[in-house]
């Protein structure tokens, strides 16, 4: 693989869309290819997974943590061998808002699932790829989850409570206190212009 691949992670209301357009039409007019993508979704099979799991159903519709990890990782497996391998089989520069580290925090310091059962799950569904940079774009569930109106709320931000929130922002910032070389963790409750120069900043640094 002689692309570069970057990963936007982060709680609910962080900006990880916003940032990531923004960092590939930053890339691009420095003359890089770069492709955006993200997570649950990014192919066919993906925005069909994406649908099931952040759907609001109704209380019999419940879906179990360990099922929430294995749609996740199904959609993960099929973005990764239909979009991100290939792209950085052709050296492209790849941007996805979230990967493999979400499930860590929402699925696993959120939900309690094991870390190294979802670890041994993730190295399946991606073959073993791991990004060459994370950034963390930092905010607190009071902050992000006030960005979000009720009724654009996914089944994570309407159904689970603040201390699940709380869990899974603690669970990001200890994976990235665990592998600082590929982690840079960025305020994300200021203004987008200034998260935004901190991201570039971190991306510059590895391409
Ligand atoms: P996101 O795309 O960030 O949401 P929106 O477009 O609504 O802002 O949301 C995906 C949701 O799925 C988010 O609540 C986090 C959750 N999620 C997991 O629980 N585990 C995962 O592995 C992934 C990728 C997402």
């Amino acid at each position: 693989m002689n692309g570069r691949f970057i990963t936007l992670e982060g709680p609910e209301g962080a900006g990880k869309t916003l940032q990531a357009q923004r960092l590939v039409a930053a890339l691009e007019g420095r003359g890089h290819r770069a492709r955006l993508t993200r997570e649950p979704g990014g192919t066919g099979l993906g925005e069909q997974i994406r649908a099931i799991v952040l759907a609001r159903g109704a209380d019999d519709a419940f879906i179990s943590a360990r099922a929430d990890a294995l749609l996740f990782n199904a959609a993960r497996a099929q973005l990764v061998a239909e979009v991100i391998g290939p792209a950085l089989a052709a050296g492209d520069v790849v941007i996805c808002a979230r990967f493999a580290d979400s499930t860590l925090a929402y699925q696993g310091y959120g939900a309690g699932l094991p870390l190294d059962e979802l670890r041994a799950i993730a190295a399946v569904a991606t073959g073993g790829l791991v990004p060459d940079l994370t950034v963390l774009l930092d905010v607190s569930p009071e902050v992000g989850l006030a960005r979000k109106p009720e009724d654009a709320r996914n089944r994570f931000e309407a159904t689970f409570d603040v201390d699940f929130h709380r869990r899974v922002r603690d669970g990001f910032l200890e994976l990235a206190r665990q592998e600082p070389e590929r982690w840079r963790v960025v305020g994300a409750e200021r203004d987008a212009d200034g998260v935004f120069e901190d991201v570039l900043a971190a991306a510059s640094a590895i391409l």
